[in-house]
């Protein structure tokens, strides 16, 4: 089949009520994970997924934050566009935001606060699949019943997904990492609102399961997959980075190195970049990097 460019669409917005008051008046996605900006680990998921057109979508108030950080993209060889969610309408409400930005080309859209490292080739056996189908990923963690569910056949056939059970039916999570179909803002208008008032995700996946088309991936177990909506997931997370960073000397989440290995920048931009950057830690790592590959 041949490959069909995705769009992506970086979800940053939301409440962040469960890290009350850390985001009182800081942004959720905005805070540290061990030594760089949440937002940093699924941006460069997308950009492992060969991704270089990305709309960030978070509050009005939030929104100026995003785009100081990270600009227009250049420097790391992709465009940002950024796009307001007025209220948290649900996480399926981006799919609308986004869809003139999407056109008609299918989005791979990433959580903000969910952090995947390790073997990506999941990634590009999902992009690579029908682009009609909707897709989704399978995680195992132990205790499941704070994320959507999947209960898988025999035959590995995703029988149902259900949200947050209290029983989980399988210790399958779907990770906040998903691949939508051109036309998914038009399913994502046709959800009825939940209980919460929102847009749900699990909804429209269930919407794509009904219809025949949703895949779900498994994620092996060479891939570390953490949410970091709680106080102590982000020190968990925060702690495997550290402590990977620490043994093997090289930077996890880094866009400027996966913008240079992707081939979105060469090794000019690259230098150039680094003499933008004030003396850090983070500075010196890229400059070594670049050595190494000049
Ligand atoms: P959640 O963790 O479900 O919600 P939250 O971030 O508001 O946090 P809390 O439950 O503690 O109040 O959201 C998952 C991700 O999706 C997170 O990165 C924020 C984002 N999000 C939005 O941007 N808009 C929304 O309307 C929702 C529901 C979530």
């Amino acid at each position: 089949m041949a490959k069909v460019e995705h769009r992506g669409i970086l979800l940053a917005g939301g409440k962040g009520t469960r890290l009350y008051p850390l985001t009182a008046s800081v942004s959720k996605h905005l805070m540290a994970v061990f030594d760089k900006p949440m937002i940093y680990y699924p941006l460069t998921t997308l950009m492992m997924a060969g991704i270089r057109e990305i709309l960030l979508i978070s509050t009005p108030e939030d929104l100026p934050r995003y785009r100081a950080l990270l600009g227009d993209g250049s420097p790391w060889g992709v465009r940002l566009e950024y796009a307001e969610q007025a209220a948290p309408r649900g996480i399926a409400e981006a799919l609308v935001i986004g869809e003139e930005f999407t056109g008609d080309l299918p989005a791979m859209l990433a959580l903000g606060d969910n952090l995947i490292y390790g073997r990506y080739d999941f990634l590009r056996k999902a992009i690579d699949g029908d682009p009609e189908d909707a897709v989704i990923f399978a995680y195992r963690v132990d205790d499941p019943s704070s994320y959507g569910v999947i209960d898988f056949g025999t035959g590995g056939e995703v029988l149902g997904i259900e949200e947050k059970p209290a029983n989980p039916r399988s210790h399958w999570a779907v990770p906040g990492l998903y691949i939508y179909p051109a036309g998914a803002a038009a399913e994502a208008r046709r959800l009825a609102p939940s209980g919460r008032g929102e847009m749900e995700i699990t909804d429209l996946n269930r919407r794509y399961l009904e219809q025949g088309r949703l895949r779900a991936h498994k994620m092996g177990r060479g891939t570390a997959w953490f949410d970091t909506g709680t106080p102590q997931d982000l020190l968990e997370a925060a702690n495997f980075i550290e402590a990977i960073q620490r043994r093997q000397g090289l930077i996890i989440g880094c866009p400027e190195e996966v913008a240079y290995h992707q081939g979105f920048i060469d090794h000019d931009q690259l230098t150039a970049r680094i003499e933008e950057l004030p003396e850090c830690a983070y500075r010196e790592y890229l400059a070594r990097v670049a050595e190494d590959l000049a």
